[in-house]
């Protein structure tokens, strides 16, 4: 392991405004030092930690760093709305916005296998971002929000290491991981010192492959916005009940089969959402936490009434094992 990439046993953990602040002084100084005048280059998916990445940058080298989001259509409600408004409006990031939807979804009509569509959705955003990048001239370096528990867990095996070998080899950049010695809870501390909205700094775990695990079996459009829009009620309605930031993680499904309903009088044959709510450590082992059966009650009312195409909703009661979190 490349010695800069060994946390020093001597390094505070980041748990206060001030250590955040002097963390984010430092990495400026650093990054400058790194970068000079040249330019970077960096794929935002308004997650947490590309998000400090980005915030970070723009601070130390401002329109020399430039954002590719790649909208895959199968992000969450309003998301990709949010990385225009908070880079492009407030922190007057240089970005790149693709819309990606029709694309995405053309690659993946009529493919049913989960691990068939993981391969299908990573490979397309790596061609994606390629292109982009492409089009681009004299980016030397490339930015990634890698942090410690990705090299800790690639080191050992655990996992590949999702930021690090996924670009094609002809992309030929120099690394930039501004906190890649940084456990997830100081990334968090350190996005909030830099002025990132809660809602992106709390964000609860998202896979890469997004909604699209969760529109089971092959995806449809309209299937899709099921998910999307039921998805969006959950997190309004756990928002609302002061439940956001106590269950880890929380989301809805839409299997691909229907059920028989009724609405106003007439037969319907309409889809089921699955509610998921779950509490873990470490995403190996999950629980799952009780809702108090009212807000169960009325996320259900809500999301019959509100969601084209649904007409019954479960709550998942199972725990990791016997089941995975996501359902693909
Ligand atoms: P499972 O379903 O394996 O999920 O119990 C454990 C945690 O990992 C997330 N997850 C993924 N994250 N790419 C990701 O980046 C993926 O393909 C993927 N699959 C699952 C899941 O949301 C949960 O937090």
């Amino acid at each position: 392991m490349n010695q800069s990439d060994v946390r020093p046993e001597s390094m505070e953990r980041i748990t206060s405004e001030a250590l955040a602040l002097q963390f984010i002084d430092e990495q400026i100084k650093a990054l400058k030092e790194q970068i000079g005048s040249n330019k970077v280059l960096l794929a935002l998916s308004g997650g947490v930690d590309s998000s400090v990445t980005a915030a970070l940058l723009i601070k130390a080298i401002g329109k020399n760093l430039v954002c590719v989001h790649v909208n895959h259509g199968l992000l969450r409600k309003g998301e990709p709305e949010q990385v225009i408004r908070v880079f492009r409006d407030q922190l007057g990031a240089e970005l790149i916005y693709v819309d990606a939807v029709d694309r995405f979804l053309d690659k993946l009509a009529g493919v049913t296998d989960p691990e068939q569509k993981r391969h299908i959705i990573g490979k397309e955003f790596i061609d994606v971002f390629a292109e982009e990048a492409a089009k681009l001239d004299g980016i030397k370096f490339l930015a990634q929000g890698t942090i410690y528990p990705d090299i800790l867990e690639s080191k050992d095996g655990i996992k590949a290491h999702h930021n690090v070998g996924g670009l094609p080899k002809e992309l030929d950049f120099e690394l930039v991981e501004p906190v890649k010695l940084l456990y997830k809870d100081e990334v968090r501390v350190v996005g909030k010192a830099l002025g990132l909205p809660d809602s992106m700094v709390f964000r609860q775990p998202f896979p890469g492959p997004g909604l699209g695990v969760r529109c089971t079996g092959a995806i449809t459009r309209d299937r899709l916005e099921a998910v999307r829009e039921s998805d969006a009620i959950l997190r309004e309605e756990f928002a609302a009940n002061g439940l956001a930031g106590k269950v880890w993680q929380y989301f809805t499904i839409v299997p691909d089969y229907k059920s028989t309903g009724i609405r106003e009088g007439k037969r319907t044959y309409e889809w089921p959402v699955v509610v998921r709510a779950v509490n873990t450590r470490d995403a190996v082992t999950a629980t799952v936490p009780e809702i108090p059966f009212a807000l169960l009650q009325r996320i259900a009312q809500r999301i019959t009434a509100e969601v084209k195409g649904v007409n019954r909703v479960l709550f998942d009661l199972t725990t990791k094992p016997t089941a995975t979190i996501e359902w693909e």
